[in-house]
This record gives structure tokens, sequence and C-alpha cells, in this order.
């Protein structure tokens, strides 16, 4: 039988799909196909994800990797405010999750105090609450990709109820979430060869539960399914896979990775939730962090451009080690507008122009609901011994996309540069 504990330490220790393959088959499992809720190797099954056997057609709607990435971050925010909220128990249930940030973090409406607010946290404690922590992997274009947060947590008995279903709409009637369908998270899964779920929750921190989802085939049927493994518990059903641990010691989820200033950025689960990704399809995300295009850090700033709470990024990958606070597109924009000196030519950016919040009410609707801001910036990047004038847009978004539409501080779509371009551009509806 398997320590469920040493197991889960083989599944961190694995750097990719391959690996994970290996101790899949060393527990019985089948490398072509499988059967669906039937036993192999004497204590484990494949659940389907969702309890749902046609669950491809809804985990692969997705069709950006680094969007599925920010749909996790915002699962964690939602989980670091349910932890939250029975601590502060406000007297009257927040309306929104900007007034559940307010009264479980303290988050400020003013835009200079929220600016402030975003930058003052130590990056330790910030790191602990919520990372993104980028690994090597199955190859360069396919590292690990871990969010990790120190929020409620699960319960093992609660996986299939949360984090392996869909669309059971458990924020339905939480006002205050930021998550409403119950599917946004799994769509993360498309990207991955296996995708590792690690949860102790704050009502059970002696427990520790986990499993791996994964993509494969079913006997007999036509269509693959994503999958989660299943493991024989004592009254004979399957469940997912647990074991006890000191609530007071931390589980350790990282390898050192010899640098300190790198790994004390590195969290461990006392509670909360982990979900790993391995071989991670980021091909044009994989540079080193930078403001530039094609790295997590431009692309993670853009596509969540005014998150809940600041996080951390953090890159482990040889040769890559760096760690980012990470305040979103919109952010920065604030900070640039707040900042009194004017920046030059040497030194980067400069903010041209600044407009808004102008209130726009939609077609057919008389609140005006809809806020429009917009930021002429000019950048400039070192040339030889001279300095050349690049886009200025690219920094914050990207280069081809300037025009972002944000709900809940995520970009739900965007437009191209066409608009500025066309001779008679549309009616402005929102940026
Ligand atoms: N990090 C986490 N911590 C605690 N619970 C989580 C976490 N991630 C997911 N869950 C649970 O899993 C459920 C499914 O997540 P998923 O992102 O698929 O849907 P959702 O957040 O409810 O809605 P949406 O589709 O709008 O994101 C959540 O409702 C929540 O109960
Ligand atoms: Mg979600």
């Amino acid at each position: 039988m398997y320590q469920f504990g040493n197991l889960l330490s083989q599944f961190l220790a694995a750097k990719d799909g391959a690996k994970i393959n290996q101790i899949l088959i060393g527990m019985g499992d089948s490398e072509s196909e499988v059967n669906l809720n039937e036993e192999f190797g004497g204590q484990w099954c494949w659940a389907p994800l969702g309890e749902r056997p046609t669950n491809v057609a809804t985990i692969e709607l997705s069709t950006n990797p680094v969007r599925s990435i920010v749909e996790r971050i915002n699962n964690s925010l939602d989980a670091l405010v349910d932890a939250r909220l029975k601590i502060v128990q406000p007297p009257f249930e927040p309306g929104s999750p900007l007034e559940a940030a307010k009264s479980c973090f303290g988050r400020p409406t003013q835009p200079k105090q929220l600016v402030q607010w975003f930058d003052e946290l130590e990056p330790d404690v910030e790191a602990e609450r919520l990372s993104v922590v980028l690994q090597d992997g199955a190859s360069r274009e396919q590292p690990r990709v871990d969010i990790i947060d120190a929020g409620s947590g699960i319960q093992p008995k609660e996986f299939r109820n949360t984090i392996l279903s869909l669309n059971r709409g458990n924020k339905m009637r939480r006002p205050f979430s930021l998550g409403i369908w119950g599917q946004g998270g799994s769509g993360s899964c498309a990207f991955a060869s296996h995708v590792l779920y690690v949860s102790r929750s704050v009502e059970e921190p002696d427990s520790v539960g986990f499993t791996l989802v994964r993509r494969c085939k079913i006997a007999g049927w036509r269509e693959c399914c994503y999958v989660a493994l299943m493991a024989k518990m004592p009254d004979g059903g399957f469940d997912v896979p647990r074991f006890n641990i000191d609530p007071a010691q931390p589980l350790d989820v990282f390898e050192s990775t010899g640098t300190p200033a790198v790994d004390s950025k590195l969290p461990r689960l006392t509670h909360g939730t982990l979900v790993r990704h391995y071989d991670y399809k980021l091909p044009n995300a994989v540079n080193e962090f930078s403001t530039s295009q094609r790295n997590l850090y431009h692309a993670l700033q853009y596509l969540l451009p005014d998150p809940l709470l600041p996080y951390r990024l953090t890159d482990c990958r040889a040769g890559q080690l760096d760690h980012r606070h990470m305040a979103g597109s919109k952010g920065r924009l604030m900070k640039l507008m707040l900042e009194v000196k004017k920046r030059n030519k040497s030194t980067g950016i400069e903010l041209k122009h600044a407009h808004g919040p102008e209130l726009i009410a939609p077609p057919g609707c008389q609140n005006p609901c809809i806020e429009a801001r917009w930021w002429v910036l000019f950048s400039w990047r070192k040339n030889g011994d001279g300095v050349e004038l690049r886009s200025g847009a690219e920094q914050f978004a990207e280069r081809e996309h300037p025009i972002q539409f944000v709900y809940n501080g995520q970009s739900h779509g965007e437009l191209t540069t066409d608009v500025f371009k066309s001779p008679s551009p549309p009616h402005r509806s929102a940026s």
C-alpha cells in the first residue's frame, strides 16, 4: 500500500510530466487508456473532473494559458478573502470584491492611498500570502507553473465539490467573490500535461489532501476526458488521497534554489492551496521577467491590470532567478500619474497625457457604470550611445492590443490599434 505522504513527496519532486507518468505506471496505471471509476493498482481510480465524462468541451474553452493563470490567481484571492472574513466578521456581508478587500485587508479606495498600500507589504509576507512561481520543466517553453495561496484551503472531503467541480456555482450567492461560473480555474488544465492540487484547510490544518489531474483516453470512448486521481478510503469508497500532519508544521513544496534572496520568497503551505502545472505551455511568455513583451511578468501585469491584492511572481528557473512585486498595469500607471517629477529620456517612461476616470452609461442603461481611462506614454530604450523612442503602450499592454476591457480587475477582452487607424473610428466605448 502506498503511503499518501510519500506519494505527494514524489509528485512534488517531479520536474515534468514524463516523471509523473513514471510514478503513475509504478502505481499500476495504464499508459494508453483508462477505465473511468474503475480500480487499478489495488487502491486507485480515475474519476472524471466535475463528475462529467464530457468535460473536455468545458475545460478547453480557454485559449490563452496566461488568462487561465489569472483565473487561478483570482481563485486564490477569493480564498484569501474567505479566510479573512471568518476572522474579521464584518457586521454586513460585503457587496462586492472591492468592499470585501476593504473590510478584510484595508484596501483603500482613494488612488493615492491605494498606490501606497499596494507597495507597503513586506515582500516575504506578500510571497507567503499569494505567489505565482515558475520552475524548470519539460523544456524552456513548458516550465512548471505554481499558484500558491495562504487562503481558506479545502478539506479533503470537499475537493470534489470545489476545486474538482465544474459549473457548481459555489460563488453564485456571494457578491464579494471574483468568481461566478464555476469553471474558470479548470481551464488551466488544458495547457498542462498534469496538474497537482494540494490543499490544507484552515478548518482542518492537520490534514493534507491532494490529487493529480490529467487528460487521457477512456477505454471505448471516442473522446478524451480530464480525470482526477482518487484513492480507496477505509469505507471502500474512493476520494482524494490525504494524510495527517502536525498542524503547526508547514509543508515544504519547493526545493531550495541556493539563492537566499529567492528562497525567502518561496512560500510553505501551512494552510491554503497549491496548484502546480507540469509542462505548462507558455510559448509566448517564457523570457526572463521584464517590462517588454513575451514574459510572464509583462503578460500577468496587463491581463490582471488591477488585482484585488498585490501578489508575488517568482522565477526559480536556472539562470533566470528573479522575483517581482505584482500590482498590475493600472497600478503602475496610477503610480506614474502621481509622480511629480517628469521622467526624461534617459530614465525610460514619460507620461505625456492621462485622462479619466470618465463614466459612461452603456446603451439602454441610465446608470453610468463603465469607467473609461486612457494614458499616452512615451518610452525610450538605449540604442548604442543614443536612445530610441519605442511604443509606451507595450510596457503596460500588448503593443497591438492597447485597449483593454477590464471587469473586477481582470482583462476580459481587448481591441487592436485598428480603432485609431480607422478613418471613421467607432463610437468610443471603454478602455
Ligand atoms: N485556491 C483555492 N482555494 C480554495 N478554493 C478554491 C481555490 N481554487 C478553487 N477553489 C474552489 O473551486 C471552485 C471552482 O473554481 P473555479 O475557478 O472553477 O470556479 P469559480 O471560481 O467558482 O467561478 P469562475 O468560473 O467564475 O472562476 C471554487 O468555487 C472554489 O470553491
Ligand atoms: Mg474561479
